[in-house]
């Protein structure tokens, strides 16, 4: 059997994807045709990025500044690109925030940082994209983490927000199904080369110990996240929606190995 991946003439819409796993995203879906925007904090990460979507095969490409925080400047980017681009089939919202930190050490302000981020960031992406989806038919992705279900030492508000992602997830899945509108959690396990992997197992001895505790035995690639992002993405997964769905190698059935353990670790030796 062969199978054709053929984005050509679709809308994507990567928010947070001007770098490591979001990027590998919009990179894949460029290389396969789509019309795709990328947005982020920073003009220098949004330029450098619509020039590698071109260079990837992009039929179109652009970007635009926000902060997921201010939902406003959300909108205003969004409302850029369903002028340029019409409705959208695709929207992956992936912008996130962590840093290891023990709840007893956090300010009230660094734990709201990532709910406001991760959480209220979502929510934000949600409700401002909700007029300009493709009906029937827009695939929504948010990007989650393991911490959603799975608790973890210094990272209260990484938990936290990510367990509220996952549930905006299958709540707007019942809201929105009857208009055609599919939305799905994907969940990444250690990404390789990334900056999620770089605060978490920042080190050789972490990154091996990670890997170690993957039971397929190696760290994930963005292709990884990428792929089934592609699969969410396109009439593959008509009747996929509401789900959670975990890239991980099986790394949360095995309970992270030894990470939470040595996250607690690295957070007290900063006190
Ligand atoms: C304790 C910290 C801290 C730390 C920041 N804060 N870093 N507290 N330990 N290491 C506190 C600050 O003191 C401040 O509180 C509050 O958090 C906000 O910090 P700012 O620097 O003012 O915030 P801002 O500039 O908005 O930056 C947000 C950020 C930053 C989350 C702190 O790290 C960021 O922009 N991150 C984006 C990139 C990122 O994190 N990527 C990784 C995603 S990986 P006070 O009280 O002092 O005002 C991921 C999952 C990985 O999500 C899973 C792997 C398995
Ligand atoms: P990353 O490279 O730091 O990507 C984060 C992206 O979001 C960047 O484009 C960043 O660009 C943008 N961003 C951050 N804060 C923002 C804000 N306030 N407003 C708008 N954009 C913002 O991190 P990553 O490690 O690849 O992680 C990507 C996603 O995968 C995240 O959702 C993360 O939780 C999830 N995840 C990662 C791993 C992993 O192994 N890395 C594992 C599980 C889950 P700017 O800095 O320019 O804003």
């Amino acid at each position: 059997m062969s199978l054709v991946m053929d984005f050509a003439g679709k809308a994507v819409v990567v928010v947070g994807g001007t770098s490591g796993i979001n990027r590998g995203v919009a990179e894949q879906f460029a290389a396969h045709g789509a019309k795709v925007a990328v947005a982020s904090r920073r003009q220098d990460k949004v330029d450098d990025t619509v020039a590698a979507l071109k260079a990837a095969g992009a039929a179109e490409a652009m970007g635009f500044t926000c902060d997921v925080r201010d939902i406003d400047s959300v909108r205003a980017g969004l409302e850029q690109v369903h002028q340029a681009f019409g409705d959208f089939d695709v929207l992956v919202s992936g912008a996130a925030g962590n840093f290891p930190a023990l709840a007893a050490d956090m300010s009230a302000n660094a734990f709201k940082s990532v709910i406001d981020i991760d959480l209220m960031g979502t929510f934000h992406v949600m409700n401002a994209a909700y007029p300009l989806l493709k009906r029937p038919g827009a695939s929504i992705i948010n990007i989650s983490a393991p911490q959603a279900w799975i608790p973890m030492q210094a990272q209260s508000h990484v938990c936290a927000a990510k367990a509220g992602v996952d549930m905006i997830t299958r709540t707007l899945s019942m809201e929105w199904g009857e208009e055609g509108v599919r939305i799905n959690s994907v969940v990444p396990g250690p990404i390789d080369g990334t900056e999620g992997m770089e605060r978490l197992a920042g080190t050789e001895e972490l990154r091996e110990m990670t890997r170690k505790s993957v039971p397929l035995q190696r760290l994930g690639q963005k292709s990884d996240i990428a792929n089934i992002c592609m699969f969410l993405g396109s009439d593959l997964a008509s009747y996929v929606s509401g789900t959670v769905i975990p890239v991980d190698g099986a790394w949360s059935h095995a309970g992270l190995g030894g990470i939470s353990d040595s996250l607690a670790k690295f957070a007290r030796a900063q006190k």
